[in-house]
């Protein structure tokens, strides 16, 4: 059985009361309302790790994330955030070439393949996101773009640090804009991912690795979503700001 999991990345939205009032009022639900199998994981902003982190602490169903790591381990590097920094705030999680890194702020694949291993040495699971843009998927190109992203960051890795890794695929059109990736869609690709993965590494991995769906999920879509088979979970941007919103889509398995 592969682990389920639903992640929440607020991105740059709360401040810090505001934050632990969400983590807090999403811990009870979870407790009150989740199975054990499923872990839920909470990726507030930087300043808000070590607050929540001890809000949650020795809680078994919530963990905490980070949104982005340094592709450096310390030094000179002002205003960024090392692995290490956020591991020793208590942080199991953190993602890694999310798309608004990549189109944003220009973190290409090598960029990405040096935070997952540096996020991988220092006890970090890395969610890797992977996700074509509207006009790749229109030439065609969706299943070429996911594998190079794959290819150029994550296959460098070794199968016993490959297998701590989660991976989000993440259609970049369907981010932020309303418009899920249809249940045909995410499964296809998940099962494109999880075929690319057996084919470089082996079965047993590919069968053991979570891959989640992100983009535009919410409480009534996710049902829907999660019904299938490579379907692992979801990584939830906005529906995630809203603690009823969140909870009820980790229950959606
Ligand atoms: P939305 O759920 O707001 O579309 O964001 C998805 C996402 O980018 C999660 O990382």
């Amino acid at each position: 059985m592969r682990k389920k999991i639903v992640a929440g990345n607020w991105k740059m939205n709360t401040d810090f009361k505001g934050g632990l009032k969400l983590a807090s009022e999403v811990m009870n639900m979870v407790n009150d309302e989740v199975m054990d199998d499923i872990q839920v994981v909470l990726i507030p902003p930087f300043t808000h790790l070590f607050g929540i982190g001890q809000l949650i602490k020795g809680n078994k169903k919530v963990s905490l994330g980070a949104q982005n790591c340094a592709a450096h381990i310390s030094g000179a590097y002002t205003g960024e955030v090392s692995a290490e920094m956020i591991r020793s705030v208590g942080a199991d999680y953190v993602i890694v070439g999310h798309s608004e890194r990549r189109h944003l702020f220009k973190e290409d694949n090598s960029v990405v393949e040096e935070k997952v291993k540096l996020a991988l040495s220092y006890s970090l699971i890395p969610i890797f996101c992977c996700g074509e843009s509207l006009d790749e998927r229109n030439n065609g190109r969706h299943f070429q773009i996911i594998n190079s992203q794959l290819e150029e960051a994550l296959f460098e890795l070794e199968k016993d640090e490959l297998l701590k890794v989660v991976i989000a695929y993440e259609p970049v059109w369907a981010i932020g804009t309303g418009k899920t990736a249809s249940p045909y869609q995410a499964q296809e690709m998940h099962h494109f991912i999880r075929t690319t993965i057996k084919e470089k590494y082996g079965e047993d991995l590919a069968n053991t690795i979570p891959i989640l769906y992100g983009g535009s999920c919410n409480a009534k879509n996710a049902k829907e979503l999660f019904a299938n088979a490579d379907v692992d979970g979801g990584l939830i941007g906005g529906a995630s700001l809203k603690s009823r919103d969140f909870t009820d889509i980790v229950k959606s398995f």
